[in-house]
């Protein structure tokens, strides 16, 4: 069952076709699906029920309210990597002690806001930071829960940008130093060890690597029981892939069994921090073909969403299949699907195999759900996009489209510059 699909050569987004939703809303826009979004989750979460365990939406993919909420009363927790990110959680109805705090560089402020809401666990990624969480909590007259998030040196197989786990990137303490962080963390009066915590990389589409690091977690917390010192949270961060082409990720079900066959019986409950694979493929940006040009070497399609929009095609060199919103039988070319920012680095697609629209045709971007709109910013003074919710035969706008007024708030000239 898809909930993108064409219908009378339509393409649909549950059941309303994107064109009326265009022409209600403009273009461009984020468009969601709501059971796709309810499947997705439903699935990851349900693949689990063996064991006892948690499912923290990584908020950082998209954190439109309406999506926190969603999942909130499906009965997610969040997964939060700054002030921000925990204000929307808490915003959205996130139960605190559902929401784990990662993040490399969490400031005394966000920390002593992630404190006084009663959070379950800061993933804490130095010692440094242990000493940090020690002093806010012995300032606020609380005691900190944290994890330590454990760099295992594992290769997780995909793009640089986004591998987290080897030891040449910035994250977590080494595995090796991962012990004296947990004395140290056990020394410190106001924090408590309750859990251990990685996240290897994003968009990975093998199982084993996955399954490597939690098994030098799992001998990590067999050592620190030996010390003593209890673990009763084994957080095994994000990652999951989905098909954006022709990838062919490992499916919940069968990931969570991988999972499940090493965790069972060894006394942790779970938690994982998924977020593209809830996300990914439950959206799409809807975008307007302003006009076509060619020269001797290119043709070009050019679409009023650009990179502030969308910038993993630009960032990562991602693809995103690109369908057009009315079927039809039309020319396939060989374009440049770009946007209007003034970049040569700003495209959706590059040599791509695309039907010939015309001006004033829309296409769809799919698999644009995650990082998406999270990621977009106002550059070249672009007032970012609306989205939409579709459930069934109704559509609601989750975000309004920016406006001028939003480009310039908070921004003054100071008086001197203002001639009299
Ligand atoms: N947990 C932690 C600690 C993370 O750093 C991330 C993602 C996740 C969970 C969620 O990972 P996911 O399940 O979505 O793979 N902007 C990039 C992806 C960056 C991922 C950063 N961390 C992209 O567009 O591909």
């Amino acid at each position: 069952m898809h909930f993108f699909e064409y219908k009378n050569r339509q393409l649909h987004c549950e059941g309303i076709p994107i064109q009326e939703i265009a022409k209600k809303v403009g273009t461009p826009f984020y468009l969601y699906s709501y059971h796709t979004l309810v499947r997705h989750f439903t699935v990851f979460d349900e693949a689990f029920k063996g064991i006892p365990h948690l499912i923290c939406y990584s908020v950082k993919a998209n954190s439109n309210l309406a999506l926190l909420r969603l999942f909130v009363n499906l009965g997610g927790g969040v997964d939060v990597v700054s002030g921000g990110e925990l204000y929307r959680a808490l915003r959205g109805g996130a139960d605190p002690q559902k929401i784990v705090f990662s993040g490399v560089g969490k400031r005394e402020d966000e920390i002593g806001d992630a404190l006084r809401a009663g959070i379950l666990m800061f993933n804490v990624e130095s010692s440094q930071e242990l000493q940090t969480i020690n002093e806010v909590a012995g300032r606020i007259g609380k005691k900190a829960p944290i994890s330590i998030r454990v760099n295992p040196d594992i290769d997780p197989k995909t793009h640089p940008y986004i591998s987290t786990g080897l030891k040449q990137n910035k994250f977590g303490i080494d595995i090796l130093r991962a012990p004296m962080a947990y004395r140290l963390a056990s020394q410190l009066p106001n924090l408590k060890i309750i859990g251990i915590d990685c996240h290897i990389g994003s968009q990975l589409v093998e199982v084993e690597p996955i399954i490597q690091a939690l098994r030098k977690l799992k001998e990590l917390v067999e050592r620190l029981r030996k010390e003593e010192m209890e673990i009763q949270y084994l957080d095994l961060g994000g990652g999951l892939g989905i098909t954006y082409e022709d990838e062919e990720p490992p499916h919940p079900i069968e990931y969570a069994s991988t999972i499940l066959e090493e965790v069972r019986g060894f006394g942790c409950t779970l938690i994982l921090e998924p977020g593209r694979v809830i996300v990914g493929n439950a959206g799409v940006l809807v975008s307007k073909v302003l006009y076509t040009k060619e020269n001797e070497e290119k043709r070009f399609m050019i679409v009023d969403a650009g990179m502030n929009d969308l910038v993993r095609p630009s960032y990562y060199g991602s693809y995103h299949q690109i369908l057009p919103v009315k079927e039809e039988i039309r020319e396939e070319i060989l374009a440049d699907v770009v946007g209007p920012i003034c970049e040569s680095s700003d495209f959706l697609a590059k040599g791509r195999k695309i039907q010939n629209l015309g001006a004033g045709e829309l296409i769809a971007v799919m698999s644009a759900g995650a990082y998406g709109f999270s990621m977009s910013t106002n550059y070249n003074s672009r007032p970012r996009v609306a989205e939409v919710l579709v459930r069934n035969d109704q559509m609601f706008v989750i975000r309004q489209r920016e406006g001028y007024e939003d480009l310039i708030r908070g921004e003054v000239i100071p008086e001197f510059l203002i001639k009299k």
